[in-house]
């Protein structure tokens, strides 16, 4: 595991993990089709519903159709999701691009007016940018995918505090005549995160990694092939609900979501429909009991090549070919 980017948690207190919902559980992973499972599920118990729905890009768990029948299909579970979440509760759908015959469809242009339709209220538009990925030579190469956060009703939960980044500038002072005149103009625990996060995202399918001194892949990697680096539910948890809430994935793949849940000590229910990804989820939760959890830490800086790693060097076949 590289041990610049790789850190595990502490140990937890196990908890028990059970396939159905009920208000006393703690963490549920619920395995099935979301719609019938949430279809059980009591109006407005999640605080939280934070999810990467599937994108019908033809991903090994996904059969790829056309936009319009894969909406029809998606629709049904958003009206599931939408009933399931509390009115103070928030929404964050992380989507990206369908793409046809090089012509690209942004998901959330296409998902927002369902969602308006349903009286959600969007509260930002987050853009998650990240540095590696596809190469494209059609069209420019694709480098964020977009996170939209919805509330249910104009009462919501919001902390700051705890998502805070550190500032830039943190000694810039007040500079207009006045009482504040020389004072601190900025937040002792930083600044907000804005609307544009640069989190980790797939450098594990870049090769960037595969570096001298850094040995390969992600330290969360696993089986799946398109998971939440759990550092961007994090975020999302800390801002969105508080102790003790319900958060909920309804299409929770190997169950990031729930585990940074569990970890910030939120309630947590993830449904998945293939058992793999279930048992996977289930694998990774008891590594965070046990405290061999491999994770990414929140706010961790992107690395940084020094210039010295081979893959910064400009390859010696390409200045031959210049000098010639
Ligand atoms: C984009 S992945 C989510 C990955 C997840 N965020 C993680 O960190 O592992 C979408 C997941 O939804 C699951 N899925 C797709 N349709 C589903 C359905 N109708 N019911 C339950 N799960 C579904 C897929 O098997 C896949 O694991």
């Amino acid at each position: 595991m590289s041990n610049f980017l790789s850190q595990t948690l502490f140990k937890q207190d196990s908890k028990e993990i059970v396939a159905e919902f009920s208000s006393d559980a703690e963490i549920v992973f619920a395995h099935g089709n979301s719609l019938n499972i949430l279809q059980s599920c009591p109006d407005g118990f999640a605080k939280l519903i934070i999810t990467s729905p599937p994108y019908n890009i033809g991903k090994e768990y996904e059969t790829q159709t056309n936009l319009n029948e894969y909406l029809k299909e998606i629709e049904p579970v958003i009206e599931q999701i939408v009933r399931v979440l509390a009115k103070d509760g928030s929404l964050c759908w992380q989507v990206g691009n369908f793409v046809e015959k090089s012509e690209v469809f942004p998901l959330d242009i296409f998902f927002y007016p369902i969602f308006k339709k349903l009286g959600l209220k969007l509260r930002n538009r987050i853009i998650w940018t990240f540095e590696h990925g596809l190469h494209c030579s059609l069209r420019f190469s694709g480098r964020y995918e977009t996170l939209l956060w919805f509330t249910k009703s104009n009462d919501y939960i919001f902390n700051l505090d705890p998502v805070r980044i550190p500032s830039k500038y943190p000694g810039k002072t007040h500079f207009k005549p006045g009482p504040k005149y020389g004072l601190p103009s900025g937040n002792p625990l930083g600044k907000n995160p804005s609307d544009v996060w640069k989190l980790m995202i797939n450098e594990w399918e870049t090769g960037l990694w595969n570096i001298p001194n850094v040995k390969a892949n992600h330290p969360e990697k696993t089986l799946h092939p398109c998971q939440f680096p759990i550092e961007l539910v994090e975020r999302c948890v800390l801002a969105l609900t508080n102790n003790n809430d319900w958060v909920l994935d309804p299409f929770s793949g190997v169950g990031s979501a729930m585990l940074a849940s569990v970890r910030l000590d939120r309630k947590t229910m993830g449904c998945e429909q293939e058992l793999t990804y279930i048992e996977e989820a289930k694998r990774r939760m008891n590594l965070l009991f046990s405290g061999h959890l491999p994770y990414r830490p929140l706010g961790k800086p992107v690395y940084q090549p020094t210039g010295k790693e081979k893959v910064s060097q400009i390859p010696q076949v390409w200045l031959q070919e210049t000098v010639q």
